[in-house]
């Protein structure tokens, strides 16, 4: 194995410098590695935007963060429902319309485990809806600002990459023969990844510089994932998985490394180095072939122009 870049501890926030001046937008920051990623990233001084689909939540969780970190801090919500192309739309308007800088947006937001096949209002499965499209169409009318601003998109993907069945379902993308939780959620969170390798590539072609993309995970941690959407059995098994997961705040430091440190190799894949990429000091780790198929990856890509409608201007 490959020694750590950034040593034995692995990366950890020590490295971030002050971040006066700098913005950042995240989704899905009411709990989990959103909140404490939102919570780090405002305590070494940057502005914060949150895009959250529960206003009243946000709220909260604005009170907690000033609370804990002083009534100085610069952050503010936008509403946005990652799981309705219409709410993504308007959201992105508004960030464009008011936010003059992303030096960093954080696609963190997710839904997992969801028990029975449901469609989002677009006529998606619910996960590949939420966690893919939600996500392809809110960083392809952000990519103009990201761009303007030569700052970065950074995907926060699952070790889920590579479970379930390694590809995309393109015959049957919604799983209607054969609707299983983890294969569904694994399918959208490996699109996830293989878009940000597939908008790699393009941004080379086009000579375009200015934008980095980056792919990471949170290993196993303790957050809401499993208990927002997962079945009752899955909130037990997460539950006996509990002494093999790290800390939420743990789980974030891998999408505050990609949002931040300098000369972070693109090509790699970023989360816990320890058991099973679960835990353990954060770095680059291996990424299996099949996350960087490029054949699978041109098709979903231009799936996902026609299914959204949304195109990326490069
Ligand atoms: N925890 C793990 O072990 C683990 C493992 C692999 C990958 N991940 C990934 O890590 C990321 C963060 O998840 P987490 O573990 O921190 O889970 P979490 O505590 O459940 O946080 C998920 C966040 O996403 C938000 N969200 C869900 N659906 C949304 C929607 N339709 N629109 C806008 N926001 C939405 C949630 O908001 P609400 O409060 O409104 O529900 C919450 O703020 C996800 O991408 C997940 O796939 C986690």
């Amino acid at each position: 194995m490959k020694a750590n870049q950034f040593g034995k501890k692995g990366w950890t926030p020590d490295r971030i410098d002050n971040l006066n001046g700098k913005t950042f937008i995240i989704t899905g920051t009411t709990s989990g590695t959103g909140f404490e990623a939102a919570k780090i990233l405002l305590s070494k001084g940057a502005k914060v935007v949150m895009l959250n689909r529960n206003s009243k939540k946000a709220e909260d969780i604005i009170v907690t963060l000033k609370q804990e970190l002083g009534n100085d801090i610069d952050v503010s919500n936008i509403q946005m429902d990652l799981s309705k192309q219409a709410s993504v739309k308007k959201a992105a308007e508004e960030v464009l319309k008011t936010i003059p800088q992303i030096n960093a947006l954080i696609c963190n937001a997710a839904i997992a485990q969801v028990p029975k096949q449901t469609l989002t209002e677009d006529g998606w499965e619910s996960q590949m809806g939420t966690n893919y499209f939600g996500n392809w169409t809110l960083q392809a009318l952000l990519f103009p600002l990201i761009e303007k601003s030569k700052g970065r998109i950074v995907t926060v993907g699952s070790m889920g990459y590579d479970m379930g069945i390694k590809t995309i379902n393109f015959d049957d993308l919604n799983w209607d023969k054969g609707y299983v939780p983890n294969t569904a959620y694994s399918q959208s969170k490996l699109a996830q990844i293989m878009t940000i390798y597939e908008l790699q590539d393009r941004l080379k072609e086009a000579g375009n510089t200015d934008v980095k993309a980056y792919a990471c995970h949170p290993g196993a941690s303790r957050t809401n994932l499993i208990n927002t959407s997962g079945s009752f059995m899955m909130k037990i098994m997460f539950y006996l998985m509990m002494p093999l997961t790290q800390s939420a705040e743990k789980g974030a430091y891998p999408q505050l490394m990609c949002a931040t440190e300098e000369n972070l190799d693109q090509e790699g894949f970023y989360g816990p180095t320890g058991r099973s990429n679960w835990v353990g000091p954060v770095g680059a780790h291996e990424i299996k072939p099949h996350a960087k198929d490029k054949a699978v990856a041109k098709r979903l890509w231009e799936l996902s122009e026609k299914e959204t409608g949304v195109k990326w201007n490069i």
